[in-house]
């Protein structure tokens, strides 16, 4: 029997990792306590859980069963919710909605003492698997280390607060997007290959270029949305970016040259899964979902 579209899988794999996130949360070892339900808040019950879908998909590009990528799908769902916390903080974006409810603000103030600790966090996960055997720069662990650490999301997280106010040009403003939301995007498209290691360098390169214009138009589609979209829809405030005047590509080039942008990316994407080769039914849907979002 064929496999149905990946689209119409979707509902189910986002059901199973929802199970997955939902199994752990309910049983941490803290379950009555506050932060165990500030954890289950920031994680359950909301999102679009794009990442995970985006470890499934790869997956089965490669050939992977699903219940092989629960964790890695997990995993990345987890380390995006904690980054969307910490980003609305006080000292961060100062946000007060996020998925259409309250966000959790949690009392830190320091924002870079967070960054920093999350980013020296990230650093001893990746140095702990770069000791663990043969294949470990590219472990799973390795690959979504890498991508939460100072060179990736914490590390564009500071980017995007030292370029408040500022007006960086387009490759510094990209260089950011690529770090505090690409990195992250790549890591899920990535962390699957770590289970393939005998796949063709090229046709990993060609996954590694697909998930870096997907990663840096996504975050070009959201600083679109918060001019374009509504509060309603988007489930978050619409004048975040130019009211604390944000490094926001369509804010500081033009909102067509935005657009224009995601659509030179969207080829870009198009053309890295022509040279990947098959089964790439997946990706390519989610692709077009992500860069044409609406929420
Ligand atoms: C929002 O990401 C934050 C960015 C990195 C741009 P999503 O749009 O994937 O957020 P959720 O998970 O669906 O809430
Ligand atoms: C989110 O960036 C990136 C991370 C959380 C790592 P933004 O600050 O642009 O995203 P929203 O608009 O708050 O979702
Ligand atoms: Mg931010
Ligand atoms: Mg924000």
């Amino acid at each position: 029997m064929t496999e149905p579209a990946f689209a119409a899988r979707a509902d189910e794999l986002i059901a199973r990792v929802e199970r997955v996130l939902a199994e752990r949360l309910q049983s941490l070892p803290a379950t009555g306590s506050k932060l165990a339900e500030a954890m289950r808040y920031a994680a359950l019950d909301g999102g679009k859980r794009l990442r995970p879908l985006l470890v499934y998909a790869t997956g089965e590009a490669l050939d992977l069963a699903p219940a092989a990528l629960d964790a890695p799908s997990a995993a990345v769902e987890l380390i995006h919710c904690y980054s969307l916390v910490h980003d609305d903080l006080p000292a961060m974006d100062n946000d007060a909605l996020r998925r259409g409810r309250p966000t959790v603000h949690v009392a830190f103030d320091e924002a870079t003492a967070i960054l920093a600790g999350d980013a020296l966090q990230a650093l001893a996960f990746e140095m702990l698997s770069e000791g663990d055997g043969a294949e470990a720069p590219h472990s799973m662990t390795a690959i979504l280390a890498r991508a939460c650490g100072v060179i990736g999301m914490a590390g564009g997280q500071a980017l995007d607060l030292k370029f408040e106010g500022e007006r960086p040009d387009q490759a510094a403003v990209e260089d950011m997007f690529r770090r505090k939301t690409g990195a992250l995007i790549r890591a899920a498209v990535m962390m699957p290959t770590a289970l393939r290691p005998e796949l063709a360098p090229a046709r990993r390169e060609a996954l590694a270029r697909f998930a870096d214009a997907v990663g840096l138009a996504f975050q070009i589609r959201d600083d679109l949305l918060e001019i374009e979209g509504d509060t309603d829809s988007i489930g978050k405030s619409c004048d975040s970016d130019s009211s604390r005047q944000k490094a926001s590509w369509p804010i500081l080039f033009g909102v067509d040259a935005a657009r224009a942008r995601i659509d030179e990316l969207a080829a870009e994407a198009a053309e890295a899964l022509t040279q990947f080769g098959e089964n790439t039914e997946g990706l390519s849907w989610l692709a077009e979902r992500l860069l044409n979002r609406r929420s």
